[in-house]
């Protein structure tokens, strides 16, 4: 079915941001041409060449997974997830955009990089996307280069506080990237753990003959979270620039978020779905079955999920994306199986996002509209989609999810879509599930079969941040 024609979505239940309305929905050319209260003369009025029964269903936008690493390269193997099959297994999902990270390696200028990344992309996607850049080499040729890509719609930058000698840049390259973004409206993601520090911790645990899994927990150390997202936001601070600090998980790291906000501070966090569904407990899981939960940051005790939902209820956390970058347990994980930093970081959940969320509803963690803000509105707001992406509003963009808030599913390997031999979440029982989606007007998920193809997906050149004066 083209985008070209009229869909009308009847009788469900519109759930956006904002608010909860019995409304129908006509989508016209691939977006939302109005939406009229259910059972009105004017929605009684409308015809449409496809009518989709929403009767007893959420009708919600589309999900902005703003953090997703298809392909990535890391500890010598690459995400198991192409552009194809992760774009593929996020619509199953219910996420309609995702916003990837392009990388700029040691050496390269952030062009190359960023070129090398839309070659990976074109033609493979199944919904849009856009680009992040991470910057592993801040010098006077990347500071240039980051304006134009403003200019150019990637708009926002990632650098990294760990990883020394990959991806790592130290407090005068933060400085200076900070000092350019507050200049060229660009905002700077950060992923902040104290990686000098983690480094000593894990050459000393590896000497002590500490090689499991369970130990890439230990050594970074939620103080070293703390410390190091404590250093970004005085960093910012003194830049005068935006800070976004991503995944999230140690509860005194979101401490330190939390009082920045308190101070009026454009600091902003994000958390995902491993940090607020899973635990330390996963990684200390015997049989090298912890590697499939290592990631950085790290899993957390049990307690600091309490502190991360309240943080996601109280807008002290904003958004929910999934660091989507998986790692087949056969083949990659295992790369470190006599030593827990060699296993590569990274646990998929592209696919599992909104179901997890929905669930969080159900269990009293988070109200529906509260989940749709984390999970579409603001990241669609944070990185400049708004509001093309993530309402359902006349002008968006017609990617619109039919999500059946009754039907039962437990998440497992044997049933996802990533490429991935494991899922982290196996097991866990879900109230809740995508029925349809469709994808600027076209179907992609028809109750539940794959209706859509790869190169479907469009590039999409952002804005700067919408939280921004
Ligand atoms: O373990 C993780 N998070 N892998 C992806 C790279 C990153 O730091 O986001
Ligand atoms: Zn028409
Ligand atoms: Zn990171
Ligand atoms: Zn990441």
């Amino acid at each position: 079915m083209s985008s070209g024609t009229r869909t009308l979505i009847r009788g469900g239940l519109v759930v956006t941001a904002a608010d909860e309305t019995h409304a129908d929905v006509l989508i016209e050319h691939g977006r939302i041409a109005a939406l009229a209260a259910h059972g009105t003369a004017v929605a009684e009025s409308w015809t449409a060449e496809r009518v989709i029964d929403a009767a007893n269903k959420y009708v919600i936008p589309g999900g902005v997974d703003a953090h997703t690493h298809m392909e990535l390269p890391f500890g010598g193997t690459a995400a198991s997830d192409t552009f194809e099959t992760g774009t593929r297994a996020a619509a199953w999902g219910g996420t309609t955009t995702i916003v990837d990270f392009a990388v700029q390696s040691v050496g390269q200028s952030p062009r190359h990089g960023l070129d090398t990344w839309y070659a990976k992309a074109d033609g493979n996607c199944a919904i849009d996307y856009a680009f992040h850049m991470i910057l592993s080499d801040v010098d006077e040729r990347s500071l240039a280069a980051m304006d134009r890509l403003v200019e150019e719609g990637v708009t926002s930058f990632k650098l990294f506080m760990a990883y020394p000698g990959v991806f790592y840049s130290d407090d005068g390259q933060i400085l200076r990237a900070m000092q350019r973004a507050s200049d060229n409206g660009g905002l700077i993601m950060m992923h902040a753990e104290n990686g000098i520090a983690i480094d000593v911790l894990v050459e000393q645990a590896l000497a002590a003959g500490r090689t499991d899994p369970r130990y890439h927990g230990e050594v970074r150390r939620a103080l070293l979270e703390a410390e190091a997202t404590h250093r970004a936001i005085q960093l910012a601070r003194v830049a005068g620039s935006p800070l976004y600090v991503v995944h999230v998980s140690a509860a005194e790291a979101l401490a330190e978020i939390t009082a920045a906000r308190a101070k009026g501070l454009p600091v902003f966090g994000e958390t995902c779905p491993q940090y607020l569904f899973l635990s330390t407990d996963n990684l200390a899981e015997p049989g090298f079955e912890g590697a499939k939960y290592v990631c950085s940051t790290p899993l957390r005790p049990g307690e600091h999920q309490a502190a991360l939902w309240r943080g996601l209820r109280t807008d002290d956390l904003q958004v929910v994306s999934t660091d989507h970058c998986p790692f087949c347990f056969s083949g990659q994980k295992e790369l470190g199986r006599n030593d827990f930093s060699k296993i590569p970081n990274g646990l998929p959940g592209v696919e599992n996002r909104m179901d997890l969320l929905h669930q969080a509803v159900l269990d009293g963690h988070l109200t529906r509209r509260r989940w749709i803000d984390i999970a579409c509105a603001t990241p669609a707001r944070m990185f400049g989609l708004y509001p093309k992406k993530g309402t359902i509003a006349p002008g968006a963009d017609a990617d619109v999810v039919i999500y059946d808030p009754h039907a039962e599913q437990t998440l497992s390997a044997a049933t996802h879509h990533m490429n991935v031999d494991y899922n982290p979440y196996e097991g866990t029982r879900i109230t809740g599930q995508v029925e349809t989606v469709l994808s600027r007007g076209e179907v992609v998920i028809d109750r539940r079969t794959y209706t859509g193809r790869a190169g479907h997906g469009q590039y999409l050149p952002r804005g700067t941040c919408q939280y921004l004066g």
